[in-house]
């Protein structure tokens, strides 16, 4: 009986099936139709799929939308956020009473679209090609009844809205997953501000720890965002009426398939699909520093900028839960391996010493009076709340309850003192530490200790002093040689977008600049196989790297000392005139440094930041480029070295605002727009005393192609007194190093040719592109270097400031 049963139940679902199942490739549920197992609906043009999926080794599914096109499934929306099913075979999505529901294995409804629907027969649901799953009642309706774009969830696609209900209240917002297999609501939320006209994003819905600025509905962007002002790939509307507000976006070229994203890193994130490298390409994000992300690594987490992962629990506390903290899920924090007993002897516990700055202090913490660091450590020692203090600058700081935010940091401008319980302390931190009849135990530990230490000693003393640990031809130093060499790191050269340069002298006389590299990811192996690949390219116009040193965190690059310092210290102030023929010679030798970097090197190596800062000057004035080589070592990945650090303002190529994949072209177009600098002697873009900007390639195109005279283009502090030759060449180069389409632009080595008079040039075609920057009242939009450092910088982080000035993006 029981298995004629199971017969008659399985031929009815199989004869069910036949009915149902969707044909394949349609885009639309009707009524009798249901979704499960593999099937999906396609919408029409093919850009977006529906189905069931799976997060990465979970074994949840989930019902999403993702893109067609996009060879690692990415999924855009998602409709069971919280409640995955088990099996998908036995699952259902389909709609029943002009809802589109979801049933699970146990037939049971655990998810609804959740409208009113007057003539439920004859509701459909169809995938559209913008990414929107909306329900219709009817195929000839094309008036929605519910939309998925009502319900974002993580992801915000052209053509949606975040939007502020001024009826209901209700926001529409972007909240995060809770991790990357995990698309349940997580704690990162980016909501509107109706009032402010501003973009927050949250935790927990309650604490705010980013803004995006005022819309500013002149300019076109939000006043903590300047970077829009470089935007030509999205076309940004606010709408405010009496019944909502909302922020909405569309792409001025809509082959180009990008999202916005409200990550579970607790970052919004701009990316783009590259079909040519099959990737998604991150061009913006915020906040820029994954630790200034509000309790990124939860209670008793501490955040490492430079470190991978950035989270770590400190010495004596555990993950809460390691399953989550293995999915990068931070958010439970850590906990004590050995609770603190409440009694007041300093015998049971220690402090951990760590190290911050002063900036990034924890949240939280409370000010006691007292007199000295003795007082302040005795009175969190001896209150059973304390978890931790801090004595800076005669101010006793103390934090009850959990510790928040700890961002850890080799500035050792503060010092952040957790309580720990002893026996999980470190020895050297212990307080008192001897346990008895461990004796033998402790004796072989020194042994081995001393054993350890005199390795290190010999071998520091053998690298110092014949300097014979070598990697190629590269010497490796002692950090405290170095700190010694630089007074301590007292004498500042500059700091570019990998670090502070730091002037120093060896025992040997000779006088070095030592770059003290930050937020170096990579692992020791990997740092020295790049470090020794930098060390192997030489030219007499590229700088020559002697040496680095790498201990722990501490990495630091030792370069020749370059006396005469950057070019733009020479073009933009009256350190010393350059003359037209220095001037030449200068752009002549960077364009052969260039092309070895280009062509002749082992692998092509694209500079990414071709500026005045980055060539230096000889004692003779002749250049060389520095700063080569440095992207690989410091970025995570490629497309993370495209947020912060590649090229600065002004100087970049269209190309890194498209999307698509960066070549050795963008370093021409960097290398005209400083041509540009040397003919003038001025930025390329600065604020005359009418206010206006003016943008100099412009004008000179202008000129040039009007057959105007182009010695009034000529810095006016050499008075005309140049090669006319020279500068009529030295123009054409700029401007076709500057067209928009790469395809366009010359060769570095055909560069060289034509300034080495090998080669002829004609005249180039105006490009196009500068015409963006420059509005109808022929006002510069493109901003200047000081419009951003003053309005987009809330905290003075200063790496933060680096890559904001670097930051070539758009929201
Ligand atoms: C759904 O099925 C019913 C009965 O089987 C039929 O009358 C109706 O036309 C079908 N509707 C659609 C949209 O195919
Ligand atoms: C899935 O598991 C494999 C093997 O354990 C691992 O290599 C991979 O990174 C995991 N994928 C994700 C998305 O966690
Ligand atoms: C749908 O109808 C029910 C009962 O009539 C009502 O309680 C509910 O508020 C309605 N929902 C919407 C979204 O209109
Ligand atoms: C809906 O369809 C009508 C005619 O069928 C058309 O005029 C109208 O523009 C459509 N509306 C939208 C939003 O597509
Ligand atoms: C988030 O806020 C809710 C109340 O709004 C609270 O119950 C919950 O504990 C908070 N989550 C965390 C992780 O603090
Ligand atoms: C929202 O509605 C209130 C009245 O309900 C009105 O005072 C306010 O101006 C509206 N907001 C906007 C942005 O129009
Ligand atoms: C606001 O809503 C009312 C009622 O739905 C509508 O009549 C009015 O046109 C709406 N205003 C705008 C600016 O859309
Ligand atoms: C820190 O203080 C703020 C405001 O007083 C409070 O809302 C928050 O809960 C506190 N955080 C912790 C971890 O105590
Ligand atoms: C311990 O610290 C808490 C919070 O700062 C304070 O309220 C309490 O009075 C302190 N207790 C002692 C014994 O100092």
């Amino acid at each position: 009986m029981c298995f004629t049963n199971t017969l008659m139940a399985c031929l009815l679902l199989l004869s069910f099936s036949l009915i149902i199942s969707l044909s394949s490739g349609a885009d639309t549920i009707t009524a009798n139709q249901s979704l499960s197992g593999d099937q999906t609906i396609i919408s029409k043009d093919q850009n977006f799929e529906l189905g069931f999926f799976k997060a990465g080794n979970s074994s949840n599914y989930y019902i999403g939308i993702w893109y067609k096109k996009v060879t690692t499934q990415t999924v855009a929306w998602v409709a069971n956020r919280a409640t995955p099913v088990s099996d998908r075979f036995s699952s259902e999505l389909k709609i029943i009473d002009g809802n589109l529901v979801l049933l699970n294995e146990l037939k049971s409804q655990i998810w609804s679209t959740e409208v009113n629907s007057s003539n439920s027969n004859s509701v459909i649901c169809v995938l559209l090609d913008d990414g929107n799953l909306v329900l219709r009642d009817g195929l000839d309706s094309n008036e929605s009844i519910w939309q998925s774009f009502d319900f974002p969830a993580h992801t915000w696609l052209p053509g949606a809205k975040l939007a502020y209900d001024n009826k209901t209240g209700i926001k529409k917002l972007l909240t995060s997953w809770k991790s990357a297999e995990d698309p349940a609501q997580g704690l990162f939320s980016l909501e509107l501000d109706p009032i402010g006209r501003q973009y927050l994003i949250k935790w927990n819905k309650t604490t705010q720890y980013w803004t995006s600025g005022a819309w500013n509905e002149r300019d076109k962007l939000f006043s903590l965002v300047p970077e829009m002002r470089l935007n030509y790939i999205y076309d940004f509307s606010y709408v405010s009426n009496e019944n909502e507000s909302y922020f909405t976006y569309s792409l001025y070229n809509p082959s180009i398939i990008s999202r916005f994203i409200m990550d579970y890193s607790g970052q919004v994130k701009q990316l783009s699909w590259l079909d040519t490298t099959q990737q998604w390409n991150l061009f913006w994000s915020q906040p820029r520093q994954q630790c200034e992300v509000y309790d990124y690594c939860g209670a008793f987490g501490s955040c490492r900028q430079s470190g991978l992962p950035f989270c770590n629990c400190l010495t004596g506390f555990v993950p809460r839960s390691q399953s989550d903290w293995d999915l990068s899920d931070f958010s439970g924090g850590c906990v004590r391996i050995t609770d603190l007993q409440c009694v007041r002897t300093s015998e049971k516990y220690g402090f951990l010493r760590i190290s911050s700055s002063r900036a990034n202090k924890p949240q939280n913490s409370t000010a006691l009076a007292v007199g000295s660091a003795g007082e302040c450590e005795s009175s969190c020692m001896n209150n059973c709340t304390c978890n931790a203090y801090s004595y800076d600058n005669n101010e006793c700081s103390i934090w009850d309850g959990e510790l928040l935010d700890l961002i850890e940091d080799n500035n050792n401008e503060i010092t952040v003192n957790v309580k720990v319980a002893s026996k999980d302390l470190p020895s050297e931190s212990k307080n008192n530490g001897v346990i008895i009849g461990a004796v033998v135990g402790s004796v072989a530990v020194v042994v081995l200790l001393v054993g350890v230490i005199w390795f290190l000693i010999s071998r520091n003393r053998r690298r110092f002093i014949g300097k014979t640990a070598v990697e190629g031809s590269l010497v490796s130093f002692v950090y405290r040689d170095l700190q010694t060499a630089t007074k301590n790191f007292s004498e500042k050269l500059g700091g570019g977008g990998f670090g502070s340069v730091f002037k120093g002298t060896l025992p040997d006389s000779s006088v070095v600049a030592v770059k003290k590299l930050e937020s170096v990811t990579q692992g020791e192996k990997q740092f020295r196989t790049e470090v020794s690949t930098i060390g192997t390219i030489q030219h007499v116009n590229l700088v020559r790297l002697r040496g680095f040193c790498s201990e722990g965190n501490s990495k630091l690059l030792v370069y020749d000392y370059m006396p005469n310092g950057s070019l733009d210290a020479h073009l933009f102030s009256s350190v010393k005139l350059l003359d037209w023929k220095t001037r030449y010679q200068i752009a002549l030798g960077t364009a052969r440094g260039l092309v070895y970097l280009h062509e002749k090197c082992r692998d092509c190596i694209i500079h990414c930041d071709i500026k005045p800062e980055n060539v230096l000057l000889d004692a003779d004035l002749c250049p060389k480029v520095a700063d080569f080589g440095l992207a690989k070592l410091v970025g995570r990945d490629f497309s993370r070295v495209l947020t912060t650090m590649r090229g600065t303002r002004g100087y970049l190529a269209p190309e890194w605002l498209s999307g698509v994949a960066i070549t050795t072209k963008a370093d021409v177009y960097s290398y005209g727009m400083m041509i540009f600098e040397f003919i003038s002697g001025r930025r390329n873009s600065e604020q005359s005393e009418d206010g206006k900007n003016k943008f100099f390639p412009m004008q000179l195109a202008n000129t040039l192609i009007d057959g105007g005279d182009i010695l009034t283009l000529l810095d006016p502090r050499l008075q005309g007194e140049a090669s006319l030759e020279e500068l009529s060449k030295l123009c054409k180069v700029a401007c076709w190093c500057i067209q928009d389409d790469e395809e366009n632009r010359p060769a570095m080595s055909q560069v060289e040719q034509i300034l080495d008079g090998v080669l002829d040039v004609n005249m180039p075609p105006k490009p196009q592109a500068l015409q963006l920057f420059v509005d109808s009242n022929d006002d510069v939009v493109f901003f200047t270097e000081s419009s951003t450092s003053q309005s987009s910088q809330p905290h003075s982080n200063p790496s933060s400031h680096v890559s904001q000035a670097k930051s070539a993006a758009s929201l």
